[in-house]
């Protein structure tokens, strides 16, 4: 149950909903846009699709090993001290048991005996605050047509009686609906549902059952024979596969504490609304590190690594009013302090990564149940004992989604054109550099080609011969690579060509030596790392 407030609480921020109708659309751009240009696809599309799973295309996946890459530089390169492990995804069912998964990890959910539909109980809620936000949205707009040029967003927001009232609803509704969560309160949380003679979608009455709660994991079996199979989780975080490991990874890499164990890897939540695209999926990556510290060092470790992941997000260009942290109130059974870094994502803030003071509740829990002692040694003080751990915790899919969603930019030029930009830092684009002859002919194919053979050791890069020079630069923007060559004949006489940076359209002459240096440059993960 405790896992169940740690994932709600924080979302139900007024802040969030009024942010996130307003940019719906901006959301369908990038949900689309990601499609067209082979970054994201519905899983099994041509069956109808699988919901809330997806796949990654040919740019996505390169975009996506990209963002594993910067952080695995980050966190284990850079650091002597962090290792990096890729433990299995099928698990023994009591780890499940001792990490509290079993017991504590649910959803609540509410069915409608009309249609037999099933549906989340928060989440009903939650859509019918977004009904009443869209209501805030729509006396809005009709008022800034009205007033056209003069208008206040803020003072009409702060003094029109509907949307104040509108509002006041909102906090009433959100005042309850968090005090039935925190108190893990199911009849609450149905007598909120049934108040606000919330309907459902598909039969349209008001026909409920109980709130129950629904497991999270997705369950799977072992073995041949019916009889003899073993039922097992598909992991629901990868943070287990460290603690389990935390001896062996400890005694066979002769680690002192503090360490890290790091690992980048998928897990799997059967979550019951999945929306918003990429942001809740039922099958996911998660990139984790624990770091195993001395029992009443962890708020120095919890502070200390609060800099560290924002100065990495930072790091990446996004902008910083983009970012924010978010304190937990309300603790997880095994925490004594955990905070979100919040996204300003398309529908709103919204958690991007969690940093969790762990104490030693994992380990001690699986030194009982798997009655194996778990303790480390320290051969200075000459004591043993069980670590405690600070977790840095971030979906790389959610990573994905907050830099896509934020480098994705329709800018008007001054010939009063548009082009759509896919401004990626440049180190996470997936092809960096374009190789464009200006003509099919005349020795420019060949001459492309052998500038390739120049850059593709180092760099992705991608040769283009199809349609005008002009049309060719757009679809490097929208597919968000950094650098365009063109070859044109002057190339072929004095070995010059002209790059072309996507973001400024500045269009350079150099010679290839020249280049190398530029583009290495920018492309320094020492530059980008250094914070
Ligand atoms: N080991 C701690 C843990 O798993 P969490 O807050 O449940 O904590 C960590 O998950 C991160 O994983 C989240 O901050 C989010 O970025 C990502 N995440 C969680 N559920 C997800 C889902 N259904 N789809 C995509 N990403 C998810």
């Amino acid at each position: 149950m405790y896992f169940y407030f740690y994932y709600f609480n924080r979302n139900y921020k007024i802040n969030s909903y009024f942010s996130f109708m307003s940019k719906d659309d901006k959301f369908k751009k990038v949900i689309s846009h990601a499609k067209e240009y082979g970054f994201i696809f519905q899983s099994s599309e041509i069956y109808d699709g699988l919901s809330a799973v997806y796949d990654y295309g040919q740019n996505g996946t390169d975009l996506k090993n990209n963002l594993k890459d910067y952080w695995l530089k980050a966190m284990v390169q850079l650091n002597e001290n962090i290792v990096n492990i890729d433990s299995a995804i099928l698990m023994h069912p009591k780890i499940w048991k001792a990490s509290g998964h079993v017991d504590a990890f649910n959803d609540p959910l509410i069915d409608n005996k009309d249609s037999k539909k099933r549906y989340r109980a928060d989440v009903l809620i939650e859509d019918h605050i977004a009904k009443i936000e869209n209501k805030i949205q729509k006396e809005i707009s009709k008022a800034s047509k009205r007033f056209g040029k003069s208008f206040d967003i803020d003072q009409f927001k702060s003094t029109n009686s509907r949307v104040l009232g509108y509002q006041n609803k909102i906090i009433e509704i959100l005042k309850s609906f968090n005090q039935a969560m925190e108190n893990d309160d199911l009849v609450g949380l149905k007598k909120i549902i049934e108040n606000l003679e919330i309907t459902c979608p598909i039969s349209g009455s008001k026909n409920w059952t109980d709130v129950k709660q629904f497991n999270l994991m997705f369950g799977t079996k072992l073995g041949a024979s019916a009889e003899n199979a073993t039922d097992l989780y598909l992991r629901p975080e990868t943070a287990q596969g460290i603690f389990v490991n935390f001896l062996n990874v400890q005694k066979t890499g002769r680690l002192k504490i503090p360490f890290g164990i790091a690992q980048i890897g998928k897990a799997f939540r059967n979550e019951i609304v999945a929306r918003q695209f990429i942001f809740r999926m039922r099958e996911f990556e998660q990139m984790e590190m624990q770091y195993f510290i001395k029992p009443g060092t962890q708020h120095e470790w919890y502070s200390k690594w609060k800099d560290n992941r924002l100065a990495w997000h930072l790091s990446l260009g996004l902008g910083e009013e983009n970012y924010r942290f978010h304190d937990h109130e309300k603790l997880a059974h095994y925490a004594d302090a955990a905070c979100d870094i919040e996204f300003n994502f398309p529908f709103g803030f919204k958690e991007l990564e969690g940093i969790h003071s762990r104490t030693d509740f994992d380990l001690s829990s699986h030194e009982k149940y798997s009655s194996k002692k778990i303790k480390y040694y320290d051969n200075q003080s000459n004591e043993s004992y069980t670590p405690y751990v600070l977790e840095t915790s971030i979906g790389l899919d959610r990573m994905f989604l907050a830099v896509f969603s934020k480098s994705l930019i329709e800018e008007e030029l001054a010939d009063g054109s548009k082009r759509v930009v896919l401004k990626l830092p440049k180190i996470l684009a997936p092809k960096k550099i374009a190789v464009l002859p200006l003509l099919k002919k005349d020795g420019l194919p060949e001459l492309s080609k052998q500038i390739i053979e120049e850059f593709k050791w180092e760099y992705n890069t991608v040769y283009d011969e199809k349609d005008a020079i002009g049309r060719r630069y757009r679809r490097q923007d929208a597919l968000g690579t950094p650098y365009c060559l063109t070859i044109d004949h002057q190339s072929i006489e004095d070995g010059t060509v002209t790059i072309r940076d996507r973001d400024t359209m500045v269009q350079e002459r150099m010679k290839i030596e020249e280049l190398k240096v530029k583009i290495k440059n920018e492309l320094d993960i020492k530059t980008w790392l250094s914070f």
